[in-house]
């Protein structure tokens, strides 16, 4: 019956490894980089990665799992997807829902996900700007910004902040080249974008990190990052941000997954393949923070300065290195292509989805909604200057300190991604047909598929509702 409905797009990615590479691409991006330094360093470094791991293993793989199955069965939009699967199943196409709420979360993501891209890009011109000098002066190994004192390497992100033309140039500039990529489609735009740059991605990522545990504190970084404090472990706050955190950094909840999944062909064992992008993701992420926190600890900063780690505590820390303005903008360059092969990822959903309901071009299509999520992003932008005042959401528990941007930031990843990432767990658990589903996972005759049945029917809608409960009502863990 499956095979005689004919797929809208027709299209696929041209191999398992090139599936392989986009979903990886799509799940390692700023939240490694970025965000998991930044949670790891605010949760007690040792005590948040092992729970961390726990809910890869656990729950985040198990979900990518029935993601993109859902993806591979329908071989079209996450909407039409998930409303097909629940059809064969004898069950209501209100199941759907749950692409919904993430096709929705997906795209407000984006908005200020493009905001946090830019400040990138911005990072890219000033430290290229600042390798060109040291060029010319005939220093190449100087430190990043040696022109400047560490007072002004780290004013330049308040700076930056409060200078909102420069923050609305660099996120249009992320979002006309997102835009560009997902209106060439499939095979000429994602893949080709992630097959040349997830490889640089790696290497250059290596590169830092050897040069970090080098010239940097290596055995203080993972004298931090691998001794758990086990008390601190079971802190609800540590569980609910390690929890966050897989959804996010493995792209889980919104349907990028299911997305991507569409496109993979029959034959690839998604079983195997989520456990495969799972475990690049993690690695990539411990990779990221074994070059972040040797270099943080060797010139005596803190790890726990939060978001501000990426943008400002590691500029001052490049400041001081040899050759830190080359490290500088290599860094920055691998951050801005690990950005972009995510970004693509969450605009494709909701281009998926209108291009097979308005039976529009995806170039008009992406257009438009790349114009769409550019203005919504301002909002962003202005919240850390002209609006830094406006508490949007100060009527709800948690929400009292949030400006526009953690309004998006807070609503998506604490709200929308774990929804929809709990009605995924008891759709696949519970309501889609069991044969239906099982023949899609390609753990047919593993061991394996029991508990990963026991996985997405138990553990998954039981620890993501506690996220959603404690994400609703912080209170609640304090
Ligand atoms: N996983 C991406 C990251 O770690 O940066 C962010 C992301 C991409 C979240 C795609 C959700 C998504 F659908």
């Amino acid at each position: 019956m499956v095979a005689s409905i004919p797929a809208p797009g027709q299209a696929h990615w041209s191999s398992k490894a090139a599936f392989v590479l986009a979903a990886v691409g799509s799940a390692v991006g700023l939240g490694n980089l970025w965000r998991f330094p930044a949670e790891a360093g605010a949760n007690g470094g040792g005590a948040f990665v092992l729970i961390y791991i726990i809910c890869v293993a656990l729950i985040g793989a198990p979900l990518l799992l029935a993601e993109t199955l859902i993806g591979r069965h329908g071989q079209r939009s996450t909407v039409a997807s998930a409303a097909l699967m629940a059809r064969q199943s004898n069950a209501s196409s209100a199941w759907a829902s749950l692409a919904v709420v993430g096709m929705i979360a997906n795209y407000l993501i984006l908005t200020f996900y493009s905001v946090v891209a830019g400040w990138v890009l911005y990072f890219i011109w000033t430290s290229g700007s600042d390798v060109l000098r040291t060029m010319a002066a005939g220093q190449p190994f100087a430190g990043a910004y040696a022109n400047l004192s560490v007072e002004q390497v780290r004013q330049q992100m308040p700076d930056l902040f409060s200078d909102p033309v420069k923050m609305s140039i660099a996120h249009f500039v992320f979002a006309a080249t997102t835009t560009f990529v997902v209106a060439r489609g499939v095979k000429g735009g994602i893949e080709v974008a992630a097959t040349w740059l997830m490889p640089a991605f790696f290497v250059l990522l290596l590169g830092i990190t050897i040069y970090a545990g080098i010239s940097g504190d290596f055995s203080a970084a993972v004298a931090f990052l691998f001794t758990p404090d086990f008390a601190r472990a079971l802190e609800p706050q540590v569980l609910n941000s390690a929890l966050g955190q897989a959804f996010f950094s493995l792209s889980l909840g919104g349907g990028a997954m299911i997305a991507y999944g569409a496109y993979a062909s029959r034959d690839t064992n998604l079983g195997q393949t989520s456990g495969m992008i799972s475990a690049a993701d993690t690695g990539v992420a411990i990779i990221a923070g074994l070059a972040i926190f040797p270099i943080v600890f060797s010139v005596g900063l803190t790890p726990d300065a939060g978001p501000t780690l990426m943008f400002q505590t590691l500029p001052a820390a490049f400041h001081s290195m040899p050759a830190g303005a080359l490290v500088a903008l290599a860094f920055f360059v691998l951050a801005l292509f690990a950005a972009l092969t995510s970004s693509v990822s969450l605009l494709e959903i909701s281009t998926a989805y209108f291009v097979e309901r308005l039976r529009l071009s995806r170039g008009v299509v992406a257009s438009l909604l790349g114009a769409s999520f550019f203005l919504i992003g301002m909002v962003s932008v202005l919240s850390f200057n002209v609006w830094a005042d406006h508490r949007p959401l100060a009527f709800l528990p948690g929400f009292e300190n949030a400006n526009w941007f953690d309004a998006f930031d807070g609503v998506t990843g604490r709200i929308l991604l774990p929804l929809s990432g709990l009605i995924t767990a008891v759709f696949i658990g519970w309501i889609a047909d069991r044969k239906l589903v099982d023949d899609e996972t390609g753990l047919q005759r593993s061991p394996l598929l029991p508990l990963w049945r026991f996985l997405i029917a138990w553990l998954c809608p039981i620890a993501v509702f506690l996220i959603l409960l404690f994400g609703l009502f912080p209170q609640l863990i304090r």
